[in-house]
């Protein structure tokens, strides 16, 4: 297996990400409150096989072995979360020592194992008690988001320096509120155009709150962005993918990065904005100190109305490779999102907060050949180097996921990790991928000149040197089209 490098900023966060409910396990425990994942996931016929996070990676028990994973993969940078029913159980008011007490001795040993922190506030897992009371489409459930986020950074601030606030608002809104595959599991366009507003004021209130504790925080959010790209070069297929893209990632990253909603997103959902108060969108979008970007998989878009005689050739199909959850692979669109991004919006610096695979693992004498996910990985990567190329200042790269977990609604059936866990034992099995990258990183770490203690004093640091953004050097192998079936049509952005 060769060791491919890559031209990344010095600085440049290799991380790997997880989320507390797909994980921790120990639902039970710790004084640790109901979330609304707890309940829908109990609700038989809401997931596969009816699995639940009841157990998970049993990561609560267990964590200090998988940051001992984290350390010998060479991350210089982590990405978990922090559940809010764990750290106040009723939602608001009393703060759960035990719960805060897990993620402070959590931190303490990633600092020292040399491993940043980048936790995130919410990853879903509201408490029960407050869905009870209405659920983000309740603006309340904004104002006790930041509270929250005020307790979290309050006593855990004083290490944690690069903080994310809401994980993909998108999903918690419109899968959560009007699709109904994620818990809360409602089906209501009423609820998730509400929902969806509550998430991004209590995205700014926490912003603004936890500034006002902890000055010197990074703090931003995490969008789920897909590729959206029209079959054809006709006008109305360009159209129907630039509304996909306004309904799916303009309508999270309009208020936040420039203070106002789409038009034709909120004109598609006939939105009259009587959630909007006055002031709300200047909370919203408080400026952020930096922006992360979840990354997947493309997704075709064409106009029924029009036959494919009337289309220019080539038409797109979707042929491209797929994983396991059906999606795609088509790492080209990570590196044009960043660009279009960056050419978009006034962005802050960036980071790939989840790119990774689930694919069909088998363990052979031991060991797992993942060959299709370091593929992924590696293309990823290379599109992520090109990016950078390109002019975007991007600061690190996550992948999804540390470990093999809880897939939401699709229970233990997706294999994301770089570690296979072995539900029955809770034995963990790094595959052929963590190998891969741990080479990967570990190359670029020596040729950047640091070591694991220069890691540890970065801990609370943005740092990236100086003149090594935008004009970075091309990638050293130059760049490669990965494109394959993608035909020639020119995509809008
Ligand atoms: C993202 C979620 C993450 C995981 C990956 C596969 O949408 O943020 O928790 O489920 O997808």
């Amino acid at each position: 297996m060769t060791t491919p490098s890559f031209s990344f900023p010095d600085g440049f966060h290799w991380g790997a990400a997880t989320a507390a409910y797909q994980i921790e396990g120990a639902v039970h425990e710790g004084g640790r409150g109901e979330s609304i994942w707890d309940r829908w996931s109990h609700i038989p016929g809401n997931t596969l096989n009816g699995d639940t996070g009841d157990v998970a990676c049993d990561h609560y028990h267990r964590w200090q072995e998988d940051i001992e994973l984290m350390r010998q993969l060479g991350i210089t940078a982590y990405r978990f979360s922090i559940a809010w029913p764990r750290v106040i159980p009723n939602g608001t008011g009393s703060v759960n020592p035990a719960g805060i007490g897990f993620y402070d001795r959590l931190v303490d040993a990633l600092l020292e194992a040399g491993i940043t922190p980048f936790p995130t506030l919410y990853h879903w897992d509201l408490p029960q008690v407050l869905e009870d009371e209405g659920g983000w489409p309740l603006r309340s459930t904004a104002y006790a988001f930041a509270d929250y986020a005020t307790v979290v950074a309050e006593h855990l601030g004083d290490r944690v320096k690069h903080w994310w606030t809401i994980n993909e608002p998108f999903c918690v809104a419109d899968l959560g509120y009007r699709v109904g595959e994620k818990a809360p599991g409602r089906h209501s366009d009423h609820d998730f155009l509400a929902a969806a507003h509550h998430v991004l004021l209590g995205h700014g209130l926490a912003v603004q709150a936890m500034r006002t504790v902890s000055p010197d925080a990074n703090i931003g959010i995490v969008a789920n962005v897909d590729n959206h790209i029209p079959v054809s070069a006709h006008p109305a297929d360009q159209r129907a993918a630039a509304l996909a893209h306004a309904v799916n990632a303009g309508w999270y990253l309009d208020p936040v990065l420039r203070g106002e909603y789409p038009e034709a997103a909120v004109n598609h959902h006939h939105w009259d904005q009587r959630e909007v108060a006055p002031g709300d969108l200047d909370i919203i979008s408080t400026p952020v100190d930096h922006h992360g970007v979840n990354y997947y998989t493309r997704k075709l878009h064409e106009d029924e109305g029009i036959d494919d005689s009337e289309r220019p050739d080539p038409i797109l199909t979707a042929d491209l490779p797929r994983t396991t959850m059906g999606w795609e692979v088509y790492p080209d669109g990570l590196r044009e999102l960043l660009v279009r991004f960056n050419d978009e919006y006034d962005l802050p610096p960036v980071y790939i907060t989840e790119n990774g695979a689930a694919f069909p693992d088998t363990v052979e004498d031991g060991a797992v050949h993942d060959e299709d996910r370091r593929d992924y990985l590696e293309r990823h990567v290379s599109a992520a180097a090109e990016a950078v190329a390109a002019g975007v200042d991007l600061r690190g790269y996550f992948v999804w996921s540390l470990m093999d977990n809880y897939e939401w609604a699709r229970g233990y059936g997706q294999r994301f990790g770089l570690v296979r866990i072995d539900y029955d034992t809770q034995e963990r099995i790094p595959k052929d991928s963590y190998h891969w990258l741990a080479s990967v990183i570990a190359s670029a770490r020596s040729s950047s000149g640091e070591s694991g203690e220069e890691a540890v004093d970065d801990a609370g640091d943005e740092v990236v040197v100086e003149g090594l953004t935008a004009d970075q050097p091309a990638v050293e192998d130059g760049p490669v089209d990965h494109r394959d079936g993608g035909g020639d049509v020119e995509v809008g952005g």
